[in-house]
């Protein structure tokens, strides 16, 4: 599929999305607390997305059961919420969702601390944020995918983290995931030019200690081989002639 480019109106209903979506996930940031599940979490998540008009576009996406990826310490992405898992003190947890509304998406992801963290957690936690971040400040029209990979990687990789491979960035729009794919790490051919209209996730996974990662058996979460610690955060963000522009916020709620 071709990279698509954004209209005005295009834009502003994924704007809408990006805002119910900051939304959703700031009330679920206020109810992390040691003892809520994350089935609790991720049913919150719905419920304020629904609230606001928008849909949770994870629910069902290729058979995925729940409308927010719940991951804790050691999970990288996509964990399943279940009542079984409860929080506790010196968790990390990453919340990763994406709100279509009126067939646009946004998509991001946040990764935060369950009562009182270690200062490692929380340097990962710092650190993959910044890395995003980083990343956001090659989203320059003429630039190419590749500058923004190559950021990351340097910014995560210099600090002593692992930059997971398998899982990458995208394009997104009236999908989910779109063209072009961006990867948190450099490859030989940078890939596409960035131009304005074009709509991106970036969206660095960053692991405590070795970037490997795997499968578990329920087909979706992917852990760290090496059962260390892992942090997650992104944005939707538009390309346009001057500023990228990050669609995935609302006014008064912090990044
Ligand atoms: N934000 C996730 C991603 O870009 C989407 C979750 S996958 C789903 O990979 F299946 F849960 F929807
Ligand atoms: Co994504």
């Amino acid at each position: 599929m071709l990279i698509t480019l954004k209209s005005k109106g295009e834009i502003s209903l994924m704007r809408e999305a990006g805002r119910i979506l900051a939304i959703a996930h700031d009330e679920m940031r206020k109810a992390i607390q040691p003892g809520i599940s994350t089935y609790d979490l991720d049913k919150l998540g719905e419920e304020v997305i629904r609230s606001y008009g928008g849909v949770p576009a994870c629910l069902g996406y290729e058979g995925y059961p729940a409308s927010v990826c719940v991951s804790v310490n050691n999970e990288v992405v996509h964990g399943i919420p279940n009542k079984k898992t409860i929080l506790k003190d010196g968790d990390i947890v990453s919340l990763d969702t994406v709100v279509a509304y009126q067939g646009y998406h946004a998509d991001s992801a946040r990764t935060y601390g369950v009562g009182e963290i270690s200062d490692e957690a929380k340097r990962l936690i710092d650190v993959t944020k910044e890395s995003f971040f980083e990343g956001l400040r090659y989203c320059v029209a003429g630039n190419r995918i590749g500058d923004i990979s190559r950021a990351v990687f340097r910014y995560v990789v210099s600090r002593g983290y692992g930059s997971v491979r398998e899982l990458a960035g995208h394009g997104i729009g009236q999908e989910m995931h779109e063209e072009p794919e961006v990867p948190n790490f450099p490859r030989l051919f940078k890939g596409p030019k960035l131009k304005p209209g074009m709509v991106i996730c970036i969206e660095p996974m960053n692991t405590a200690g070795n970037c490997a990662v795997e499968f578990l058996d329920d087909d979706w979460t992917v852990v760290t081989a090496d059962g260390s610690l892992a942090a997650h955060y992104e944005n939707t963000v538009l390309i346009t002639e001057g500023k990228p522009v990050i669609l995935s916020r609302a006014e008064g709620i912090k990044l």
